[in-house]
């Protein structure tokens, strides 16, 4: 399917199309045209060590805002569509950030290093055997004493997000890889176009890269 692997992720297989194709059609589900609240407010708080990777761009938003603090940041994503309107919003906007079509689960490809990583939204998408193989990715290219920023659906509450995580389930895959460690998990909101404006019930969680 989409990724440069050629080979469909748990979400692409059970959506029966490739995540492109969210994007062909209108605003994808998750598209809200602005950065998730939780993002813009931990930019506000002067959260994000560059340089900054993005995990799963979408259109960019979060990378935007993040990007727009003057911080060099590069988003990824396996879905060329959703790249083209990222750059062309970086361009409208005046705003200096690298996108790029590259698989998450293979960051190592990238030959770069992050002080930050911000996922929004991916780590949900892949299954238990997946999120081993991410966390493993991400530890190619954040260095010690790096910081993942995870949000993520939550399985606590009402109108739950199509890919509720429990807190065992967000912390197995760092502690099955090693050389991470958990160092705070909120409940917070994630914003959907498929929600109200409460959103729906998540997590965010901060990830340190052990020194
Ligand atoms: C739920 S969307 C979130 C997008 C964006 N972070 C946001 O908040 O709007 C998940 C994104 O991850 C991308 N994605 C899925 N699997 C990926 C992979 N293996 N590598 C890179 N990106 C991936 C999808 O194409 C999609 O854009």
């Amino acid at each position: 399917m989409s990724g440069p692997d050629g080979l469909p992720t748990t979400h692409e297989r059970m959506s029966g199309k490739p995540w492109d194709a969210s994007y062909g059609d209108g605003p994808a589900p998750w598209d809200i045209g602005e950065p998730q609240p939780a993002v813009a407010r931990l930019v506000l708080q002067h959260t994000f060590v560059a340089p900054v990777l993005d995990a799963g761009c979408g259109t960019g938003e979060n990378a935007l805002c993040i990007a727009s603090e003057g911080s060099s940041v590069l988003g990824v994503d396996v879905a060329k569509t959703a790249l083209a309107m990222a750059r062309e919003k970086a361009e409208q906007r005046g705003i200096e950030a690298e996108f790029a079509l590259a698989d998450a689960l293979h960051l190592e490809r990238l030959n770069r290093r992050f002080r930050t990583v911000l996922d929004c939204g991916l780590f949900h998408s892949f299954d238990a055997d997946e999120r081993v193989r991410y966390v493993s990715s991400l530890a190619s290219v954040v260095d010690p004493g790096g910081t993942l920023h995870l949000l993520c659906f939550s399985d606590r509450g009402s109108d739950l997000g199509p890919h509720p995580i429990g807190l065992e389930a967000l912390r197995a895959p760092f502690d099955a890889t090693g050389g991470w460690s958990v160092v705070s998990v909120e409940p917070e909101r994630l914003q959907t176009r498929f929600h109200d404006q409460d959103g729906a019930p998540a997590w965010l969680a901060r990830v340190d890269r052990k020194g």
